[in-house]
């Protein structure tokens, strides 16, 4: 079939507009030349006292944001911002426990308090492993479920007030596919899923995003205790990821940085895999 235009001659489409071709808004060469992507913006992510929330308070901070660490470990919580801080970034750290309510509003108080509003909220605090492990539903529900929709709830006056903000939660593949029999766990990310396009619908309207990330395995000490009952589990998993690896927390880190950020403005609702490959398929099917 011939071609309707001969591009290669310099045929175009009665469309063709050779002014608007190749030519960036200004809004875009803005976004381009900018340094720092979060820079001035105010982000709480819970549970980053270690893991996956920790190298998300770190790269945040090192892209310009204010990083308010919640955890429920004091120690840990001020290592993160201890590491921030002597980076050069601007960090604070709330001890609140995000499956209560009210520690929930205290954590956005306090937020508020100090740097004025909120404008980006990651939703990453999750039970124990052993909880995980013994199909705790109350545990597991509490914090991942409802402690998400306590942070969320709480933060969106804050940004209707400030005219907009991105809420990203953390979720896992185990909220798409079957895997390990942790039924709670995977119940409860589910159920994440759903309330990220949930509250998506409802707040598209204030401007605020709401987005989840669903990471395939990432090297935490969450793992260690599977570690220290199977010490090869790790390599064990690995060929069930099609890319040859399991993932690092800045994986996910750069992950939660875009959609926080100004890149994503048209990303609302979405669930974004980042999983090695994982559930791409079955890449181990016999034929
Ligand atoms: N590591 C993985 O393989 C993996 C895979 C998929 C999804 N995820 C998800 O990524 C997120 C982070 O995982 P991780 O491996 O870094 O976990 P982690 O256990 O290393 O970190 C979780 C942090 O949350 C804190 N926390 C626990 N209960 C809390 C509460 N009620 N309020 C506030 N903080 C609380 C803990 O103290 C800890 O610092 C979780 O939502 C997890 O489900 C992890």
């Amino acid at each position: 079939m011939k071609a309707k235009y001969d591009f290669s001659k310099g045929e175009r489409g009665k469309f063709y507009n050779p002014k608007a071709v190749f030519k960036y808004p200004q809004f875009l060469q803005k976004d381009v030349g900018q340094k720092m992507r979060l820079n001035n913006k105010i982000a709480i992510v819970t549970g980053a006292g270690r893991g996956i929330g920790k190298a998300v308070a770190l790269r945040f901070a090192e892209e310009g944001a204010k990083v308010v660490v919640d955890d429920v470990n004091d120690a840990n919580g001020a290592e993160t911002v201890a590491a921030i801080t002597e980076a050069g970034g601007e960090a604070m750290f709330v001890n609140a426990d995000v499956s209560d309510a009210a520690d929930a509003e205290r954590l956005i108080a306090e937020a508020t308090d100090a740097y004025g509003t909120v404008d980006i909220l990651v939703n990453n605090a999750i039970c124990s492993t052993a909880d995980v492990l013994n199909n705790n539903w109350e545990a597991n529900l509490a914090v991942a479920l409802r402690g998400t929709s306590h942070c969320s709830d709480t933060v969106i006056p804050v940004m209707q007030q400030g005219g907009g903000g991105s809420i990203v939660n953390v979720a896992s593949v185990n909220g798409l596919i079957g895997l390990q029999g942790i039924h709670a766990y995977s119940a409860a990310k589910g159920g994440v899923i759903a309330l990220t396009r949930s509250m998506a619908v409802a707040h598209g309207k204030d401007n605020i995003r709401v987005n989840c990330i669903c990471p395939g395995t990432i090297q935490t000490e969450v793992w260690e205790p599977m570690i220290e009952r199977n010490p090869q589990i790790l390599d064990e998993i690995t060929p069930w990821y099609p890319l040859g690896r399991i993932g690092h927390p800045v994986d996910i880190a750069n992950a939660a940085l875009f959609l926080a950020s100004d890149e994503a403005r048209f990303a609302t609702g979405a669930v974004f895999v980042i999983d090695g490959g994982l559930t791409a398929g079955n890449h181990q099917f016999p034929i």
